[in-house]
């Protein structure tokens, strides 16, 4: 019916008209969501535009429909595009605060919400998730992606995907998904965004193409390219990526999207004019130019010319309509226009709950020495930093619809969840980056951060006068939320000299702090983990961060959140990750220092928070880690079992993880991957077996043909509460 339609449709089509549904331009800015152009109304008119993003609210998105169905010859509808990646009034954590969590319903929920919410304001179509592998947190975008495991990764997309696409695309709740950013863009050299990548066809496919795949596997409506290039190709202009990878092997069929001026960025990447790479997007399987209008404006010279078909245009447009059609536009363009449901379904209490919920199950208890946490809801205390009563840094970056002022602040939170806001001394502490430049440059958005401008002692000061009158101090540092995000990156990962100034001061007083860090990347907190009693990782949890916060200090939630990004121990260790290679001279777990292997003179190797880590206010204790068998044969699997027990004071859930490792192989192997993974309540003093399957899918990989094989041989079984303390087992996969 679908084919039917389209193809009725396109034989009335005008070659402009075709070419006019590729051209995705940007409607305006996306933090008020406004439209800016008023060329965008003459171009729709004229069927120049296949849809807008960036722009929001019922009503600016029906008018401009409007003028799509009404004024333009065919009447085709726009489809209409936003970054909505973790949430959207109601904004939930940070994706990598989300992939903590490690719960694939609650990410799934989370989606859910942020469609019901997106689609009662207008918006069809989100720019996520985004599944970049990334193992570098000097780059900002780790921020938007979850973390450093293939496996782990993969099933966040999946939950994602479902969460905003459902069971029925054509529901006026339910919006489309985009993988992004297809692909390797979270390998860029340096950390640096939009940066070179260079990696091994093994290295993609057995690691970083994984997520990408899992997401398609899942049904994503769309995938946007990377800005990178990908063996020596941009990959919007990389046909063996788009045509031979994506739609060949992993059977995609929906449309692809360029990322911002990503057409035109091809001509500074050194492949040709805006002509050549625009004919070069096409060929390659680009169907929607965003911004550059690449294809708008030079697809006509290059048909004429021989360099591209007809053929490759309308395959194009074919997949914009079929998506557009997918999403019930053409049944009712205003399908998404309903402003009652804004009315209703936007920023509600059970939203809300949600993210707060999401948000305490994200954060990451680092350190708790003498148990300092919970604190008890009648302490005094003193509460200080830059973060402590602050609305605008809650919510972190690409919150698209967030209202920033009404965020809850931590300050807002202890009172809501104490009920005794007066036992609570506030010093602001000290400004969240040291350097005037850093400050100037994270501005961009023009949200205002909050800064504190007063000298550094006067605030250190008033904050140890706080911390004397106090049980128990707790401090709010940090990064800002603009520090991490798009062309956010670093080059030092510590925290700033400032912040760690202010921790010193407080130590000294003898009383006991607690830090409470805000940040969208693993920061390198050696010094930190060395001297302050307790830390709690909270990334930026959103519009209920503050709530969030509350619930964990005073014990109404019990920290359950692991790491999916190792926490290095200095920003020279980067990159450091669980699943490596073991290289030719492995240096010995748990040693440091050994001429002539593979170690640095300086630091141990291993991170200073693995992969897979998080503590609890109670404590889990692995035992009787049983295999069903010692031998396999492929058509076999193994059940794999471990005994947990909850041998704390407090009941609390535990992420049991799964790892392998493939002992020998035709080509290297990590030293242990991701397999499996359950988060499991447990009330005290109560023991679960906790059961997993092993079978041969999950013990293959591609090898130097990048054929897709399980190979005969040992393996290693893993399980336990982190990547690094872990028991372990041993089976044989025989030939047949
Ligand atoms: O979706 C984003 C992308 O992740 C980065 N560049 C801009 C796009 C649209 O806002």
């Amino acid at each position: 019916k679908m084919n039917k339609f389209i193809s009725e449709l396109m034989a009335k089509m005008t070659l402009d008209e075709k070419i006019g549904q590729l051209n995705l331009p940007s409607a305006g800015d996306f933090t008020t969501g406004q439209t800016s152009s008023s060329d965008i109304g003459r171009k729709i008119r004229e069927g120049k535009v296949g849809g807008l993003f960036n722009i929001r609210s019922v009503e600016r998105i029906r008018n401009v429909q409007k003028v799509a169905v009404e004024e333009s010859r065919l009447k085709i509808p726009l489809i209409f595009g936003m970054d909505v990646i973790h949430g959207y009034k109601s904004v939930f954590p940070i994706p990598l605060g989300l992939s903590c969590s490690w719960d694939m319903d609650l990410i799934e929920q989370s989606a859910r919400i942020a469609a019901i919410e997106a689609s009662a304001d207008g918006i069809c179509w989100t720019f996520s998730p985004m599944v970049d592998l990334s193992r570098d947190p000097r780059w900002g975008r780790v921020a938007e992606g979850s973390g450093e495991d293939p496996f782990l990764g993969g099933e966040v997309a999946k939950a994602m995907v479902r969460g905003y696409q459902g069971t029925d695309l054509t529901a006026n709740n339910t919006i489309m998904a985009t993988v992004k950013h297809f692909a390797l863009y979270g390998a860029g050299e340096a950390g640096r965004d939009y940066n070179t990548v260079d990696m091994s066809r093994q290295r993609m496919y057995n690691e970083y193409f994984l997520p990408y795949k899992a997401g398609v596997d899942a049904g994503a409506g769309s995938v946007m390219a990377a800005f990178n290039e990908v063996d020596g190709i941009p990959a919007t202009g990389n046909k063996w990526l788009m045509q031979n990878v994506l739609r060949d092997q992993w059977g995609f069929n929906g449309f692809i999207v360029t990322d911002y001026t990503g057409i035109y960025e091809m001509t500074a990447h050194g492949v040709g004019d805006l002509q050549t790479v625009s004919a070069m997007a096409l060929k390659a399987g680009m169907d929607m130019d965003m911004v550059s209008e690449g294809f708008l404006l030079t697809l006509q010279k290059s048909l004429s010319e021989g360099k591209i078909s007809e053929g490759q245009i309308n395959t194009a447009c074919r997949r914009i309509l079929e998506a557009k059609y997918k999403l019930g536009l053409f049944d009712d363009p205003y399908r998404y226009c309903d402003s009652k449901r804004a009315e209703t379904e936007i920023y509600t209490d059970a939203n809300r709950m949600a993210a707060r919920k999401t948000a305490s199950e994200s954060f990451v208890l680092l350190k708790n020495e003498g148990n300092i946490l919970p604190l008890r809801k009648d302490a005094k205390i003193a509460l200080i930093g830059p973060l402590a009563d602050n609305r605008l840094n809650m919510c972190g970056t690409w919150t698209v619809a967030g209202d920033f002022e009404k965020a809850i602040s931590v300050l807002d939170g202890i009172g809501m969840v104490t009920g005794k806001p007066e036992l609570v001394t506030l010093a602001r502490g000290i400004n969240v980056v040291a350097d005037s430049v850093l400050e100037s440059r994270i501005g961009m958005f023009g949200k205002p951060t909050g800064w504190d401008s007063r000298p550094a002692e006067i605030m250190i000061a008033e904050a140890v006068k706080a911390a004397e009158k106090s049980e128990v101090v707790v401090a709010i540092l940090g990064e800002a939320s603009e520090s991490s995000g798009e062309c956010s990156s670093i080059t030092n990962i510590e925290l700033p000299a400032n912040q760690r100034e202010l921790l010193k001061a407080l130590l000294k007083t003898g009383k006991p702090v607690v830090m409470v860090l805000f940040t969208g990347r693993p920061l390198a907190i050696t010094w930190e983990q060395e001297n302050v009693p307790a830390i709690l990782n909270v990334w930026f949890g959103g519009s209920e961060a503050g709530a969030a916060v509350a619930d964990v200090l005073f014990g109404d939630v019990v920290p359950s959140g692991k790491l999916t990004a190792s926490f290095p121990r200095n920003t020279g260790q980067i990159p450091v990750f669980y699943n490596h290679k073991n290289t030719g001279r492995p240096l010995p777990e748990g040693q440091w220092f050994t001429k002539f292997l593979t170690n640095y003179l300086d630091v141990p190797n291993e991170p200073l928070y693995p992969f897979g880590y998080g503590l609890s206010y109670t404590s889990f204790s692995y035992s009787d880690l049983t295999l069903s068998k010692r031998t396999m044969k492929p058509g076999e699997s193994i059940d794999v079992s471990v005994k947990v027990t909850n041998t704390g004071n407090y009941d609390g859930k535990e992420v049991v993880q799964l790892y392998i490792r493939d002992m020998v192989g035709t080509t290297t192997r990590p030293v242990k991957e991701l397999k499996g993974f359950q988060k499991v309540f447990l009330k005290k003093g109560e023991t679960k077996e906790v059961k997993f399957t092993i079978d041969i899918e999950d013990l293959k990989f591609y090898n130097y043909d990048l054929d897709f094989v399980a190979e005969p041989g040992d393996f290693k079984v893993f399980t336990g509460g982190n990547s690094r303390d872990v028991l372990e087992a041993e089976f044989v996969l025989t030939e047949s």
